[in-house]
């Protein structure tokens, strides 16, 4: 067995890279080439029970590029959740389940405001099949004009309602998946939480206007002219989702242990999937590295994070999930942490005190003060 496999809420996966939900697990198609390529886990698109109400605009992606490598390092969406009818999603729910039986396969659902939609939801998904749940309490735009996805997440007691509908009706495993644009995300989390649900994944995207057009004078991405905010991912939003990450993982260490978190945002590499679980993700998720990318950078990212596990002679991700949350701490203790170690570099001319800074030197003062 693989050092990478491991075990979430019962479920076994050969790694702990899961497809987040998006384009890269839109149909059948594609989550069975996505479970072909070896990710550990795929989480479909968001499905409704009424796809007539879903209607996407085109351009609906809009890109923040390097302004000399021309890298792509954002990506702002307004898509919906699926278009495709529930009854095809079904069908196809089964299909996968019959053509991959190891696969896993997490059905990510969305409803509106009544306790007789998600029941339904729940039943008929898991009647045909799928491994766990994923409650899109998140989605930032479109949806909630109709009071649903963030409208949702952003509220803990309708978080809470809605996910104990879901847990009465529920015989898999359950992720509420958290939208980031609230202050405190460790308030939705443990509505959720309190609520049952097994775990908790996050983030979604961040509400964003990725630019506006210096020609046409338009904010983008422009459909017919206007536009409307939508959600940020990529390699930009790392360091946000890694802090919710780490402050959701936090909450389950201290007041639910044993409940999961499957890490989401920006991650592109082992590397980066390896700082999620360091600071307590049990999984990680991928989505616009996947449209960046392909489906193969499986490979890689799997290669590059064994290569860390050999290199601190982890046997298992077990034995690395959560190591680093004990080194978070409050500002006051650093500040008492470095005046006992007195590792401040007088050599370099760092400044000390506010009064230090010099006009002349600011670069250089900045980059003294800086890690990386
Ligand atoms: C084009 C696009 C469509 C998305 N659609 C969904 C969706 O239907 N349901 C959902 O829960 N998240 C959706 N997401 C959010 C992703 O699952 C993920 O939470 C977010 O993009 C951050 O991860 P990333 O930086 O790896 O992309 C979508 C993201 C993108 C870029």
């Amino acid at each position: 067995m693989s050092k990478l496999s491991t075990t979430a809420d019962g479920l076994r996966l050969a790694n702990p890279f899961v497809i987040a939900s998006g384009p890269p697990g839109t149909n059948a198609n594609v989550i069975g080439k996505a479970l072909d390529e070896g990710w550990g886990a795929v989480v479909c698109k968001t499905v409704s029970l009424d796809a007539s109400k879903v209607v996407n605009v085109y351009p609906r992606y809009a890109r923040l590029r390097g302004k000399a490598s021309r890298e792509i390092y954002g990506w702002e969406n307004i898509e919906l959740i699926s278009d495709r009818p529930f009854e095809i999603w079904i069908d196809e729910f089964k299909q996968i389940k019959d053509s991959h039986p190891e696969g896993i396969l997490i059905a990510s659902i969305m409803e509106e405001y009544r306790q007789d939609a998600w029941i339904e939801i729940v039943e008929r998904c898991q009647d045909a099949g799928v491994d766990a749940f994923e409650l899109n309490m998140s989605c930032p735009h479109g949806l909630p004009e109709r009071k649903m996805g963030s409208a949702m997440g952003e509220s803990p007691e309708i978080l809470e309602e809605v996910c104990g509908w879901v847990m009465q009706t529920a015989r898999v495993p359950v992720w509420a998946k958290m939208t980031p644009n609230v202050t405190y995300i460790e308030e939705p989390t443990r509505a959720a939480l309190r609520a049952g649900c097994q775990g908790i994944a996050a983030i979604n995207t961040i509400r964003s206007v990725m630019g506006v057009d210096l020609e046409t004078l338009r904010p983008e991405p422009t459909v017919e002219g206007h536009s409307t905010p939508g959600g940020y991912s990529s390699q930009a939003i790392f360091p946000i989702a890694l802090r919710m990450a780490m402050e959701i993982a936090t909450v389950i260490r201290d007041e639910f242990p044993g409940r999961s978190l499957s890490g989401i945002g920006g991650i592109e590499t082992g590397a980066d999937a390896a700082q999620f679980i360091l600071l307590g993700a049990n999984t990680v998720q991928v989505c616009t590295a996947v449209m960046k990318h392909g489906y193969k950078i499986i490979r890689p990212m799997c290669e590059a994070l064994e290569a860390f596990m050999d290199r601190h002679g982890f046997e298992s991700i077990d034995q690395f999930q959560g190591h680093s949350l004990q080194f978070i701490t409050g500002h006051s203790d650093l500040v008492r942490l470095q005046e006992s170690a007195r590792t401040v570099d007088q050599a370099k001319a760092v400044v000390q005190a506010d009064a230090d800074w010099d006009g002349d030197d600011f670069v250089d003062q900045s980059d003294a003060l800086a890690r990386g």
